[in-house]
C-alpha cells in the first residue's frame, strides 16, 4: 500500500498533537508521505470553506487521513466538520478500542471495542423549527443498521472476541431502535461461536463502570457510540489515550476521540497519545504492522516508568517531553 497520509492538524490541541505524533511516526521509521491541508475554522479564514476543495481531492486521491481535532461551534454556526468528513466519504464505521493499561487506568480490567454506527441517528442534523421549541429526526435504517452490525460481528470473528453486545433504547424508541435490534437479532443468529446480547443504554451504563470486564465488543446507533465511548475512555485514562477510526468501503481517516480542548490548547500540555494511537490504527491499516508494535512498545515503557506523564495521567511533563520521551524509547 502506498505511504501517502493526507495530515489534517485540525484547531485547539490540534496542531500540537499532531507535531508531536508526526516526530514520533518518523522517528520510528513509518516512511510516510504526509500532504498537509486545512480543515475547520483555519481552512474557512484563509479561503472561505470550512473544508477546502484541495483536502478533498487529496482524501479522494489518497484514501488514508490523519487528522487533528476541530472546533464545532455549540449551538449556532457550521455543520461539523467531522460529521460532514464521515457522511462524504461514507465511512460509516467508527471504531474505539479501549484498553486499561497497568498502572495508569483507573479500571484495570476494561478491554473493550466500541463499534459506533458514523452515518445517520440525530447526526444527520436534520431539525426544524415547531410551536414553541424545535424538533431534530433521528434516523435508523436497516441498510446502515445491517453493515455496521455486520462489521461488529466480523471484527469480533476476526480478533477472536467471544461477545457482540448491541446498545439500544427500543423500549422509548419502538420503531427506530427497535429495527437497530431487530436487525442485531437476525444478523446475531448468523454468528455462531460469538455470543450476543442487548442492553438499554442507560443500563449499559451503569454496567460499563460496575462490570466493565464483562464486556468485549460494543454495536451503537450513532449517539449512544458518542456518548458510551467517552465513557470507556475515562474507565482507562481519559481522553488522552482513547484512538477511532472512521472507516468506509473506500476511505478511513484516523483521529482521536476527543475534541480541541479549548481549555489547554496553546498550553504545551495536551497528551499526544490519543492521536498517537489513532496513528498506529492507520499504520495497521496501512500494512505497518511493524512500525506500529514498536512505538506501542515505546508508548509502554514511558507510561510504566512514569517519569514523563503528561498532567491528565498525573504527571507534569509537557506533550513534547512525553513525545520526546516516547522516541527515545524507540
Ligand atoms: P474535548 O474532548 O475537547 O475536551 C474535554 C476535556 O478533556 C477537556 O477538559 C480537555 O482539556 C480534556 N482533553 C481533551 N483532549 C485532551 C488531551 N489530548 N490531553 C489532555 N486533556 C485533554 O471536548 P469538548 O471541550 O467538549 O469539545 C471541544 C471542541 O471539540 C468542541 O467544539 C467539539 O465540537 C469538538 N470536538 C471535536 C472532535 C473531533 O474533531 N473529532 C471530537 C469531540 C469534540
Amino acid at each position: 500500500m502506498s505511504s501517502d497520509v493526507v495530515l489534517l492538524e485540525g484547531d485547539g490541541i490540534g496542531p500540537e498533537i499532531t507535531k508531536s505524533v508526526v516526530r514520533i511516526l518518523d522517528a520510528a521509521g513509518a516512511d510516510l508521505k504526509y500532504h498537509a491541508f486545512d480543515i475547520g475554522q483555519t481552512a474557512f479564514d484563509k479561503c472561505g470553506k470550512l473544508i477546502p476543495e484541495e483536502t478533498l481531492d487529496a482524501i479522494n486521491e489518497f484514501k488514508v487521513a490523519l487528522k487533528g481535532p476541530v472546533t464545532t461551534p455549540v449551538g449556532k454556526g457550521f455543520r461539523s466538520v467531522n460529521v460532514s468528513l464521515r457522511l462524504k466519504y461514507d465511512l460509516y464505521v467508527n471504531l474505539r478500542p479501549a484498553k486499561s493499561i497497568p498502572g495508569i487506568s483507573k479500571f484495570q480490567n476494561v478491554d473493550i471495542v466500541t463499534v459506533r454506527e458514523n452515518t445517520e441517528d440525530l447526526y444527520i442534523g436534520e431539525e426544524k423549527e415547531i410551536a414553541g421549541g424545535f424538533e431534530a429526526i433521528k434516523r435508523i435504517t436497516e441498510k446502515s443498521s445491517e453493515r455496521i452490525i455486520r462489521y461488529a460481528f466480523d471484527y469480533a470473528k476476526k480478533h477472536g472476541r467471544k461477545k457482540v453486545t448491541c446498545i439500544h433504547k427500543a423500549n422509548i424508541l419502538k420503531k427506530s431502535d427497535g429495527l437497530f435490534l431487530s436487525v442485531f437479532e437476525k444478523v446475531a443468529g448468523e454468528y455462531q461461536g460469538i455470543e450476543a446480547d442487548s442492553k438499554i443504554v442507560d443500563n449499559m451504563c451503569m454496567q460499563l463502570v460496575m462490570y466493565p470486564e464483562k464486556y468485549d465488543v460494543l454495536v451503537a446507533p450513532n449517539l449512544y457510540g458518542d456518548i458510551i465511548s467517552d465513557l470507556i475512555a475515562g474507565l482507562v485514562g481519559g481522553l488522552g489515550l482513547v484512538a477511532g477510526a472512521n472507516i468506509g468501503s473506500d476511505a478511513a481517516i484516523f483521529e482521536a476521540v476527543h475534541g480541541s480542548a479549548p481549555d489547554i490548547a496553546g498550553k504545551g500540555i495536551a497528551n499526544p497519545l490519543a492521536l498517537l494511537n489513532g496513528a498506529c490504527m492507520m499504520l495497521d491499516h496501512m500494512g505497518k504492522r511493524d512500525v506500529s508494535s514498536r512505538i506501542q512498545s515505546a508508548v509502554s515503557k514511558v507510561l510504566q516508568s512514569k517519569t514523563h506523564l503528561t498532567q491528565d495521567l498525573g504527571g507534569n511533563a509537557t506533550g513534547e517531553q512525553f513525545a520526546g520521551e516516547i522516541i527515545r524509547c524507540l
